[in-house]
């Protein structure tokens, strides 16, 4: 049977009218890692759950050529990695639909019409924006690109499109949020009471440390393991984390609280064995190897069923475009219906 769908995606949970749409997307800029998993996929997993939302996730490979526009292979590589990651750790396209967001054009021409709602310097003091351009001198120099200072317009033409009410996102996204906000204000204040106001929802999944103990895990840092890795890789990666640099022989008393081995434990170790492995490496009773090993195994245990997962659509590639086919198809219903109300606000509705 594997995990193959025999239903089509059902259509109900677009005629629900009583279902707040939700919106996520990821760039696709490489496979996702277990600061995505901790991070974002957990909440998205609970929020498909939940009857009263119908939730949508975009893959946002136009907003990842913004900074990836000289490498088009590894976007179009990517779109297939994460829509891969995703159903590997649950999402189910039954409940939440998967599109690729350069697949819906209204996007594409909702921010045309958003970007005479938006100032230069606006755009250029959107924290994320800056920080971001900052961090990316490498590839736009000294002048950034129309492009990339204005994918916060092209993202709140993401999340009008669907009238997305509810943004799931980390802290780093909410200047994003409030700039889509001022959109909608600005554009219905003009054209009439049009498009819905999103709220972010701050999820209250954790940011995960990676393997070096940097604030941040990411591909750019090295410091990552994917739900994609092996056995081997993961076990390599484990053997590598960061640990008390102060304890130097077995028997030297180590501290967990600055060392990354135990912080992983917390999330993949139940409470009974965090608990005795932290006394025992206190009381210089564990060495770090032992640690580690024990660590890389219980990683690996629970990565067990993606991974598994992950083969089967690896092995079955065209059940994986059908499935973003048909959530695209879905999405690009709802966006048709949008694009609609908006010209016709915007009196570009002619031949209507
Ligand atoms: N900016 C998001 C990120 O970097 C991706 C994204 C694009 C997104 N469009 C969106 C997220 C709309 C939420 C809603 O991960």
């Amino acid at each position: 049977m594997g995990y193959a769908r025999t239903k089509k995606i059902s259509f109900e949970r677009e005629l629900n009218v009583k279902m707040k749409r939700i919106l996520t997307g990821d760039r696709p800029t490489g496979r996702l890692h277990i600061g995505h998993y901790f991070g974002s996929l957990k909440t998205r997993l609970e929020l498909q759950e939940n009857p009263n939302y119908d939730p949508y996730i975009l893959i946002a490979d136009v907003q990842a050529l913004t900074d990836n526009f000289n490498n088009p292979e590894k976007v179009r590589k990517n779109v297939r990695e994460v829509a891969i990651d995703y159903l590997s750790v649950g999402i189910d396209p039954n409940k939440t639909t998967i599109y690729i967001q350069s697949m819906i054009p209204e996007t594409a021409e909702l921010t045309v019409y958003y970007s005479n709602l938006v100032t230069i310097a606006r755009l250029e003091r959107n924290p994320t924006v800056k920080t971001e351009i900052a961090q990316k001198k490498d590839i736009f120099g000294e002048s950034v690109t129309y492009g990339f200072l204005g994918y916060p317009v092209s993202q709140a033409a993401d999340i009008t499109t669907f009238e997305g009410e509810i943004v799931p996102v980390g802290e780093d996204q909410l200047p994003l949020i409030e700039q889509c906000r001022e959109i909608v204000r600005k554009f219905n204040s003009i054209y009439g009471e049009v498009l819905k106001e999103p709220k972010a929802l701050l999820s209250n999944a954790k940011r995960i440390k990676g393997l070096d103990g940097n604030e941040k895990m990411g591909k750019s840092l090295g410091n990552a393991i994917y739900l994609s890795d092996s056995e081997e890789e993961i076990t390599k990666k484990v053997m590598s984390a960061i640990t008390d640099p102060n304890r130097i022989k077995k028997d030297d008393l180590g501290n967990p609280d600055i060392c990354m081995v135990a912080y992983y434990h917390n999330l993949f170790t139940s409470k009974e064995d965090v608990k005795a492995v932290c006394e025992e490496c206190k009381a210089g009773k564990r060495g770090c190897v032992a640690c580690k090993k024990q660590l890389a195994k219980n990683i690996i245990d629970t990565l067990q069923p993606i991974r598994e997962k992950r083969a089967y659509y690896e092995a079955h590639p065209e059940e994986v475009d059908k499935i973003l086919q048909e959530g695209t198809e879905k999405a690009r219903k709802v966006a048709k219906e949008t694009m609609k109300k908006v010209k016709k606000a915007m009196k570009l509705d002619y031949f209507d």
